[in-house]
């Protein structure tokens, strides 16, 4: 799909794109034709180096600092990204983190955290991304007046003790996600989510590093292989893309069948 540069033409703002899931998706997006802004926090290197693989590749791209939690930073780098490259088509709600801790032990300021990237920084990110797709009007490079697709996880669905904050953060993301796709879908507005499983990530090193953490984890996996970024930037492509114009409010499960209930395999 890469090859058929099926997103040129169009622009999008990849949060959290410094490393790990966002760094493919933008590297993906960029290869697929698309204009990308590279957002990071706190890893420009991480930035550029994937502005320097879509360049390779023949694209266009920069990086951008923007705390997605914050409201001015998000303000001026979607300004940023209009005024280098017209306007934005995709969004692409990658930014997210992980600050585990018990129940008892988990304090405020670590749900805060949590809670104010994941979740609050999707609704800021996509607040400025439909400000702009609708002061934009319809364009000839897409069915869809713009798509926004956030990243959630299998812990949007999955329980998971130990990491409340995270897993309500993800929660959270999807009935945001779909109730945005009820208010926006009469606007020509695609709204979908990824739900990724285990990715090999620097999230969750210590789930795939050793052979004994890699077997433990493959467990919980059906399909027996622990996911890899460009499995996820595949997806981001094909959901920004006109090829999923009819995929609207869905939450995308690309997890290797880590939500089958792999425990229950040999007996309930
Ligand atoms: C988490 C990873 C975890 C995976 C599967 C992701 O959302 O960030 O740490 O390995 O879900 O449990």
């Amino acid at each position: 799909m890469k090859s058929l540069k099926v997103l040129e033409g169009q622009t999008a703002v990849v949060t959290g794109a410094s490393s790990g899931i966002g760094k493919a998706c933008a590297i993906a997006l960029g290869e697929s034709g698309a204009n990308v802004v590279v957002n990071y926090a706190g890893n420009p290197e991480g930035a550029l180096a994937a502005v320097e693989a879509i360049k390779a590749e023949g694209g266009n791209a920069i990086a951008c600092k923007a705390d997605v939690s914050n409201i001015a930073d998000v303000e001026n780098m979607f300004k940023t990204c209009i005024d280098t490259f017209g306007t934005v088509d995709i969004l692409v709600n990658n930014a997210g983190l992980q600050k585990d801790a018990p129940f008892l032990e988990m304090s405020l300021e670590t749900w805060n955290y949590v809670l104010n990237v994941n979740l609050t920084g999707q609704f800021l990110c996509a607040q400025a991304a439909v400000r702009e797709f609708v002061r934009r009007g319809m364009t000839k490079n897409s069915q869809a007046l713009g798509k926004i697709i956030c990243m959630s996880s299998v812990h949007e669905l999955i329980p998971w003790a130990g990491h409340i904050n995270y897993a309500a953060s993800k929660g959270g993301v999807m009935l945001m996600m779909k109730s945005l796709a009820q208010e926006l879908g009469p606007m020509k507005i695609r709204v979908n989510s990824i739900a990724p499983g285990a990715i090999k990530t620097p999230i969750n090193r210590m789930a795939w590093e050793t052979p004994e953490a890699e077997k433990r984890l493959l467990r919980l996996i059906p399909y027996k292989r622990v996911g890899t970024t460009e499995d996820i930037g595949n997806a981001a492509v094909w959901l920004a893309s006109d090829f999923s114009d009819y995929v609207h409010g869905t939450t995308l499960f690309v997890d290797g069948g880590m939500t089958l209930y792999p425990g229950f395999e040999d007996n309930g």
